[in-house]
Parts: C-alpha cells; structure tokens; sequence
C-alpha cells in the first residue's frame, strides 16, 4: 500500500473544526469573526492567539505561533508530524495506519539508534548472572518485574569497554559514539562512562531514550547518581521525567505532580498515580515550567521533605507564577521523599496529602516564617517585608486578600498599612498595541517582502503577480517562503490558496518555514487588498534591488582598472537608475 496521499491528509484535517479542537485544550471565545484564546506556547497573560473558522488556521499576535490543526497538536503535545496526524484522525473517528505516514530521518537518527542499542544491552545485562543483585537492590526496593520492564531498567556491568565495543562492532564511528555522551576518551583509550551501575533510561518528550541516570547500587561510590552529559539530544532543562507517560493522564485528571526525583515517579508509578513527572534535582527551568503549564490547570508541587526540597518549592512555585500558573503545594514530613513516605505510611494516606494541598502563600508563609524570631522587630519586619514582595508577585486577588488579613493578624500590623505596601502593576498590553509595535520594527523593505508574501498565503492572483514581476526576495527566510508557495500553488494546481493544506505542506517539507509564515500572519493585516497595494510592494522590492546591484557594481568600478570594463558597468548603473 502506498503513503496517504495529500488528498488523504487533508481530508482527516478537514475532518475536524480546529475551533472544536483547539478549545478542548484552551477555552476560546468569539470575538467577531475569529475566536480568541490564551496563548499556550508563551506566558501569555491575555488572549492573544485567534483562531479562525474560516481558514482553519490559528495564529499568536504576541509569539507568532501559527498553524493548521495538525501544527496544534504537533506543539502543544510534543509530537511529531505523523503522531499528530494520527491524534487527529482518531479525533475524527478516521481509522489510519501510522506505518503509512512518511516521516522524515530525525536529524540525529543515530544518536536515537545508539541509545536504543544500549538500553536493550542494559536491559538484557540486569538479566544476567552479574545482575542478580542489581535485581535484587531493586526487589529490596519494592520494585517488581514488571516495572523494571515499563521503565526498561537495566545494568551496565563492572568492565568499562562494552558498550563501546558493542557500538565499534556495530560500525557506528568514533564520532558518532563520542557524541552520544556514553563514551569518554581517555590515556589508555576509548571507555564507558557508566560501569557498575544501574541504569535507569531518561526520555524525551516523546519517548524516547535520550539519556540514563546511573546508580550505585553496592556501595563505594562517592556520586549516588552519574547523569548522561548534555548532547544533542539530552538537554536536562528542556524535559521532564515521565512526560510521555504522564500527559495524557494528567489531562484526563486536570491535575499534574511534581517530584524531584525519578525514583519517586517510579514508586507512584507503581501504586497506581500515574500523572506525575519529576524535575530530576535541578532548578525548574522556563521551558519545563511551560511544559508543566501545557499539562494540566491543576498543579501540586511534592518535593522532598527536607531543607532543599521546600527551597525548591519556593523557586519553583515563582517560575510557574510568572507565566500564570498558581501551583498547590504538600509537604511531607520527616524529611521524607514520596517515594519513602508511600513506603513508610502507605499510598492511602499520601493521596490523602494530594487530595488535601495547601495554597502558595500558606507555604511561603511557613516557609518565610521559619527560624525568625518574632521578638525581634528586625527579624518580623524582614518577614513582613518578604511577604510584601511575594504578594506583589501574585495575580490573585482573592489571595492577596486573605493574606493580607493573616498577617495582619499574625503581626498586629494594620491592613491599611500593610496594603499601602502593595503596587501591583497592572500592565496587561493590548494586542493592537503589542502589533502596532511589531510593524513599527520593520524597514520600508522588510515590510514590501512580509506584506507581499501575507498577500500571497491568501490569493492566487499575488501569487501571480509575484512570479510575473518580482525577481528576487532580498531576505534569505522570505525569498525561500514565497518560492514555497508559488512551487506548493503549481503542484495543487487549484484556483484557491488554502493555507491550512499549505501548512501541512511546509510540516512535511520545511518546519522552519511555518515559524515565518507565523511571523508574517501575525502582523495581523486587514484582509483586503487592492492590485494597487501589491503592485507597491513589488516596486519597493526591485527598487532595493537596483540598490544593491548599483552599490556593487560602484564598489567593482572603484577596484577596476580597465577602462572599458569601468564604462560598462557604468552605463549599466544608468540603465538600471531609468528602470526605477
Ligand atoms: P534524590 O537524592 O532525592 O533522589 O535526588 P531519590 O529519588 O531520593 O533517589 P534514591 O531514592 O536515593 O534512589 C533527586 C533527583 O536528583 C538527581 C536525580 O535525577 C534524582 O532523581 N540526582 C540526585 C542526581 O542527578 N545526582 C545525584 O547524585 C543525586
Ligand atoms: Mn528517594
């Protein structure tokens, strides 16, 4: 059987409406005729992506998101163009086989190839007498067969030259195993980076193995855990642990957890909460917090219970309010993780602490309360002001509130006073403004290029002039745009332009590209247009390229000696100067 072909492919987008779609994930209202939603691919704070029912495309005035259908889901779940496609025919009730989809080779199908190869070597190493007690530090663990298999754990063995020589033996080059992170170079030659170690595989937002965190699993060690190093595909603060597992779930709950570590991901894993991911230790980064944001509206931070894990509950819970996400918090005693609270007082009385989460500013308060002396005026006063600049923090007025009200309990402080202490900027800017301030960036020349091509996503007819009169697109991006289009208009050889199919076009041809149509559409020109407009922009199109050609060609006259040549060039420039 053949690939769906292009008719096929528009017909699962023309299946569904992308206004139905888009509101299961954002609430969208009408306005006119566009619908308008918050933005879920920047901290967006008001509603700034439109989308319409009539060309079926969405597009960000803010960010400069733009898309079909298929494109929405790409981004919002982290997915490839054919994992999409595949969403939104089930959507549509459209039975498809995902195998006939053409996808292109990933840019770094052999850094994926190579960690496929070591994950299944790991996991057929625990499997060997040399992993009997790696499997049984695991069992000890209570974790069984069958998580050790969903989470592919695996081994890497005492020697430090296997997996290298696996790879060698499998004619992958030195370059190519180097730059997967799992070797180093050394004096004596080529080693593993992991040796004795458990392995427990890291993913991407799609699944898969981009990475391993390795642990000592029988003493000695200094480092509990040894980390892949960043590569080309591993960049610890643009991913989550479990994402992949985790989203679908947390969307179906409305309500996604964080913990630190990976280790307490697998232990909820394994009783039954399955719409958790962790951040792996480290600071919570914009991209992930954006991740978090996409995820679920309900989002309950559970770090670890000591020092370190309330500290990264403070930062955390700030990197999330900055893009509008007002997390709950539970804190666990004893210094204790999930994984050893579950252990230690059972699953029912953690989903109790999830079921039960307290506010972001009851924990900040305890968490900025703590170690003060309330005696001591310098050390309240520190507190007040430390909540001051949380609550400033804040896009909740309610919460302000009720705070304000405890703390004026707490510290006999009058709520005038306190609230005097407030200034809660509120500068939400207007779209016309935010776009106004886009096209005011742009030279006379740039906007001739971005006009013309937003023409031509629309109409045959400037697609027409375009070929007929305009020779060259200065600007690389532009000039690559408009081709794509005159060769996408020619190929489909119909009368219309559809810009959502034109879209599924360039995600198959050229992403990149969509980022530029995204540029362009959110300009947010008027729709109509006169031949007049157009042919304007094309004269200040070829008039830049008199320019240059003449600017050149003086530079080439100053360096040239040869008479004749000089007065070629010259009545070249004149020619040029009457064609304007
Ligand atoms: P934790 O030390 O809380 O790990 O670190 P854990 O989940 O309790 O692990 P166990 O139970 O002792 O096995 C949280 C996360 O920080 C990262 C790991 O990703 C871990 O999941 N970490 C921790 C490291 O990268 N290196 C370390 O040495 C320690
Ligand atoms: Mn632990």
């Amino acid at each position: 059987m053949d690939i769906l072909s292009s008719d096929e492919i528009k017909n699962i987008r023309t299946s569904v409406d992308i206004v139905e779609l888009i509101s299961k994930y954002i609430p969208l209202t009408q306005r006119g005729k566009n619908y308008f939603g918050i933005c879920p691919f920047h901290d967006d704070h008001t509603p700034s992506m439109s989308v319409s029912k009539e060309k079926q495309i969405y597009t960000c005035f803010t960010c400069g998101a733009t898309g079909n259908v298929f494109k929405f889901i790409q981004d919002y779940e982290n997915v490839s163009f054919r994992e999409a496609l595949k969403i939104v025919a089930d959507y549509a009730g459209i039975d498809i086989n995902i195998g006939l989809i053409k996808e292109k080779k990933a840019p770094n199908q052999e850094l994926y190839d190579i960690y496929d190869i070591s994950t299944k070597f790991y996991q057929n190493n625990i499997n060997t007498i040399e992993g009997k007690i790696a499997k049984q530090y695991l069992y000890d663990r209570q974790i069984t067969e069958e998580i050790i298999k969903e989470f592919q754990i695996g081994l890497a063995l005492k020697n430090d030259d296997l997996l290298v020589s696996l790879l060698s033996k499998k004619n992958y080059s030195k370059e190519s195993i180097m730059k997967s992170g799992l070797v180093v170079k050394r004096k004596s030659g080529y080693a593993d980076i992991f040796y004795k170690r458990i392995m427990f595989p890291l993913y991407d937002l799609r699944g898969r193995v981009v990475g391993y965190s390795g642990r000592i699993y029988n003493g000695e060690d200094d480092s509990k855990y040894v980390n892949t190093m960043e590569t080309e595909i591993f960049k610890k603060g643009e991913l989550l642990y479990n994402y992949h597992r985790a989203k679908d779930e947390a969307r179906i709950k409305n309500q996604i957890i964080i913990v630190e570590g990976f280790m307490d991901v697998i232990r909820l894993y394994s009783v039954g909460i399955r719409n958790v991911v962790a951040t792996m230790g480290t600071a919570v980064t914009k991209v992930q917090a954006n991740l978090i944001k996409r995820m679920a509206k309900n989002v309950i931070l559970c770090f670890d219970g000591d020092d370190a894990g309330a500290k990264a509950t403070f930062s955390c819970s700030n990197e999330l309010a900055n893009i509008g996400v007002k997390a709950k918090v539970v804190r666990l005693e004893e210094n204790l993780d999930p994984d050893e609270y579950i252990k230690k007082y059972g699953v029912e009385k953690f989903q109790y602490k999830i079921d039960n989460p307290i506010n972001i500013m009851d924990f900040k308060l305890t968490y900025l309360k703590k170690g003060k002396d309330f005696n001591n005026n310098i050390e309240k006063a520190d507190y007040i002001n430390n909540v001051i600049l949380e609550l400033n923090k804040i896009d909740d007025d309610i919460l302000r509130e009720l705070t304000i009200n405890k703390i004026s309990e707490e510290s006999g402080l009058s709520i005038d006073l306190l609230k005097s202490k407030l200034n809660i900027s509120e500068q939400k800017q207007e779209i016309n403004e935010i776009v106004e301030q886009k096209n005011k960036k742009l030279t006379k020349y740039e906007k001739a290029q971005m006009y013309l091509i937003f023409y031509m996503l629309k109409s045959p007819s400037v697609i027409k002039t375009y070929e007929k009169k305009v020779t060259y697109i200065p600007i690389e991006k532009y000039r690559k745009l408009a081709y794509e289009i005159s060769y996408f208009y020619k190929k489909n050889n119909k009368n219309k332009m559809e810009e959502a199919d034109f879209i599924t076009y360039l995600s198959q041809e050229n992403e990149k590209l969509i980022d530029v149509v995204g540029d362009i559409n959110s300009l947010n020109l008027k729709e109509e247009f006169t031949q007049e407009e157009i042919e304007d922009y094309v004269n200040v199109i070829n008039e830049f390229n008199i320019k240059n050609e003449c600017k050149t060609l003086r530079k080439k006259i100053d360096e040239q000696q040869d008479i004749t040549s000089k007065a070629k060039m010259l009545q070249r420039i004149i020619d040029l100067k009457k064609e304007k």
